[in-house]
């Protein structure tokens, strides 16, 4: 069985084993659970909204290196992150590995994150947005495709699409998202020229992830060819739903207008509901809760999730996931090599 040594951009950048980053989750994206995911040699995600304030995410930060000195970034959803400042000042003091800005421009931040001289990865959902961030002196670049779960941009492209067609525009290191969750989706995206994946849903159905049993169960039991999520992933947005909330950008708080843009993309038909409490709730909501922000899903199993589900069939610890995952990829590129006498 051959071991491959999996060094790429992304793992020089962060000293981490795998090319292989954890995603960020409002809600459940806590210190356990990412600790959890850098202790097996790839990079878990602390999400700043989920430590809820500045001295909230102090201690996160801390009680990760209490349990594992392996490389962690620390992600700031811009526009929905209450607190960006504070969050920002105590990623600086506490000398964090990477900090990951997401959802929205990053202009407002660039100049005091790059001062610190810490590591910063920007994640986009277009190719535009990820050149953008490249100019402004991101390191790397998270781009996700349309195939993945969260914010979506009417410019959007599925993902094996998006990395290959911005391989050819971005030179700092790109990481592929989107649908990505086992052995073959990491080797393919490798092979577009990512230096790296990210996951959201895939992680979601591991035993320390911080969500109720039920909506992990609905993961592993989701198909990825039901067509209310090809439709809540894939379809454009409803044109008039989508006019609508363009014109209510500057006359309501970006974090409202984000959430509702979010929904009028993932087509939730409430979308109007939104309220600013909603946020609030979002923020101080516990992982089993999420899914009574999405009302809407229809008849799929329930869930915020993407098509990764269809790679899901059993709830196992993050290190069995992620050995499986790197296990799985090397087993494919022995055979590969064999076949092809290389
Ligand atoms: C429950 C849930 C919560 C999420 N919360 C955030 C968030 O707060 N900030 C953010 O940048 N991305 C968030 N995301 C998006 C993920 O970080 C990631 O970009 C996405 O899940 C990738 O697609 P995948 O699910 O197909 O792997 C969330 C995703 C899920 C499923």
């Amino acid at each position: 069985m051959i071991e491959v040594k999996w060094i790429t951009r992304l793992t020089e950048l962060l000293g981490c084993k795998y090319p292989i980053m954890e995603g960020a989750y409002a809600g459940i994206g806590t210190a356990e659970f990412a600790a959890a995911v850098s202790k097996t040699g790839a990079v878990g995600c602390l999400t700043a909204m989920t430590s809820k304030t500045p001295e909230g995410l102090r201690e996160d930060i801390q009680k990760i290196r209490r349990i594992t000195r392996t490389p962690f970034t620390v992600n700031i959803t811009i526009g929905l992150c209450p607190h960006i400042d504070g969050m920002l000042e105590v990623c600086f003091e506490e000398d964090v590995p990477a900090i990951e800005t997401a959802a929205f421009r990053p202009d407002s931040y660039a100049e005091r994150i790059k001062k610190s001289g810490i590591t910063w990865i920007h994640k986009a959902a277009t190719v535009d947005f990820c050149k953008h961030a490249e100019k402004l002196g991101a390191d790397a670049v998270v781009l996700v495709g349309l195939d993945g779960y969260g914010f979506k941009n009417i410019r959007q492209l599925p993902t094996f699409t998006s990395i290959a067609w911005a391989v050819r525009q971005v030179d700092v290191p790109l990481i592929a998202a989107g649908g990505i969750g086992d052995s073959r989706t990491f080797l393919g995206a490798l092979f577009l020229g990512a230096e790296g994946v990210y996951l959201g849903t895939a992680l979601m159905a591991t035993k320390e992830c911080p969500l109720s049993d039920k909506i992990k169960e609905s993961i592993v039991e989701a198909r990825p060819d039901h067509p209310d999520l090809i439709r809540e992933l894939l379809a454009p947005p409803i044109p008039k739903d989508f006019a609508e909330v363009l014109k209510m950008r500057d006359k309501v708080p970006l974090e409202e207008w984000l959430i509702s843009l979010e929904k009028v993309m993932l087509k939730h038909p409430d979308w109007k509901d939104v309220d600013p409490a909603y946020l609030q709730q979002l923020i101080q909501s516990e992982g089993t809760k999420i899914v009574e922000f999405f009302p809407s899903l229809g008849t799929r199993p329930k869930g915020p999730f993407s098509f990764s589900c269809g790679y899901i069939d059993r709830i196992v610890t993050v290190q069995e996931f992620i050995e499986n995952m790197v296990k799985g990829a090397e087993e494919i590129l022995e055979k590969r090599a064999a076949e092809w006498e290389l």
